[in-house]
């Protein structure tokens, strides 16, 4: 039986089809790699470059790959200020490439799809830990676009019988422990990777994105979970539909809440470098304080991150970063 990963030559796509391969299960990539690396797919899985968008490209995947015991859903546009500008970008990439794989599903008769959701279809919290069963009001278009995916899943399900796990991420971090791959986004704007850039002296300092919001220091607190415990959770939640268990949303996150200084002394800590850090204005669509309830992955799924220090997240994504001072480019990759 093959997993089908879309999306798996990105951050935590390669991560995943990483640790299915660790975990023995068979994998076929499907990638346009218009953000993701040739080189951080690993080699023992059959890659096919192509977009979700193209009917005819999924058709033949899925016509070689006859035995696939179901999709795990990566591919997507993540981020929230580039959201704001452009819309449509996101409802057309996100929402409409949603479509079109499962229609494809449909008619290939593939009944489990596993997909990346986030924390942003929330919006602005009412309560502090989200929990699963609040109220989703999206403050930005990359939100809604993938609370737009997770409607659409449920009415594919209650038509055609497509079992699905959405699986809300909080924020994620880090790298694989050796440093073989790791995060290498074009722009970057994540915090972590960035306060690295600065670390590493490819910038001359950090932007702390307002310092004035109702929180201990004044700035945003995220909750922070590493890219391998993340990437088993995808793992856990396929074999949880393989069981025979009914169509479910799971919050991915650590439960402990960090804010943005902390998370800068967490690095300075991690690195031993002075890391210069100054106040800028808020940046548009970000929310307070996102903290998960996560209880219910770990009850229902069993799902048991082994991570639970923010220092030992950021320590993993340092080594990827000097080992690979220039990301994927360090492998000759274009
Ligand atoms: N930040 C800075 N300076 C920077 C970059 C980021 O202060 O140079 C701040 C941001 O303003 C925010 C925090 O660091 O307060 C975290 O920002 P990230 O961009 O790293 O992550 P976000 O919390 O904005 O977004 C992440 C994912 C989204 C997802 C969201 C849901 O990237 O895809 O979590 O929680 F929707």
């Amino acid at each position: 039986m093959t997993v089908v990963v879309l999306g798996g030559a990105g951050y935590i796509g390669s991560h995943t089809v990483d640790r299915l391969i660790e975990k023995g299960y068979d994998v076929a990539v499907i990638d346009n790699l218009i953000t993701g690396h040739r080189a951080a797919v690993n080699p023992k899985a059959r890659f096919y470059q192509g977009d979700i968008h193209d009917r005819a490209f999924l058709d033949e995947v899925f016509n070689k790959e006859t035995n696939v015991e179901g999709v795990i859903h990566f591919a997507a546009f993540s981020i929230v200020p580039e959201s704001m500008k452009d819309p449509l970008k996101y409802f057309d990439n996100n929402t409409g490439g949603m479509i079109t794989l499962l229609k494809a599903m449909r008619d290939h008769d593939i009944k489990r799809i596993i997909f990346s959701s986030t924390a942003a279809t929330y919006g602005e919290p009412k309560q502090i830990p989200i929990k699963e069963t609040d109220p989703q009001i999206p403050t930005n278009p990359y939100g809604e676009s993938k609370l737009c995916m997770e409607k659409i899943i449920h009415w594919s399900d209650l038509a055609y019988g497509i079992k699905f796990v959405a699986l809300r991420y909080f924020n994620v971090a880090g790298a694989k422990a050796d440093g073989s791959i790791g995060e290498d986004h074009h722009p970057e704007t994540h915090l972590i990777p960035i306060i690295l850039q600065v670390a590493a002296g490819e910038r001359t300092g950090l932007k702390i994105f307002g310092t004035d919001y109702p929180t201990k220091d004044g700035t945003n607190v995220r909750d922070y979970v590493h890219v391998v415990d993340l990437a088993d959770a995808h793992i856990l939640a396929l074999e949880y539909l393989k069981a025979g268990n009914d169509s479910n949303a799971f919050n991915l996150g650590s439960s402990t809440g960090f804010s943005n200084k902390e998370i800068l002394e967490a690095a300075r800590e991690a690195t031993g470098q002075p890391i210069p850090a100054e106040d800028a204005p808020r940046r548009a669509g970000d929310p307070s304080t996102l903290i998960a309830a996560s209880d219910k992955a770990r009850k229902v799924l069993g799902w048991k991150p082994q991570y639970d220090d923010v220092k030992e997240i950021i320590k993993t994504a340092w080594n990827w970063k000097q080992t690979h001072p220039k990301g994927y480019n360090d492998r000759g990759e274009a």
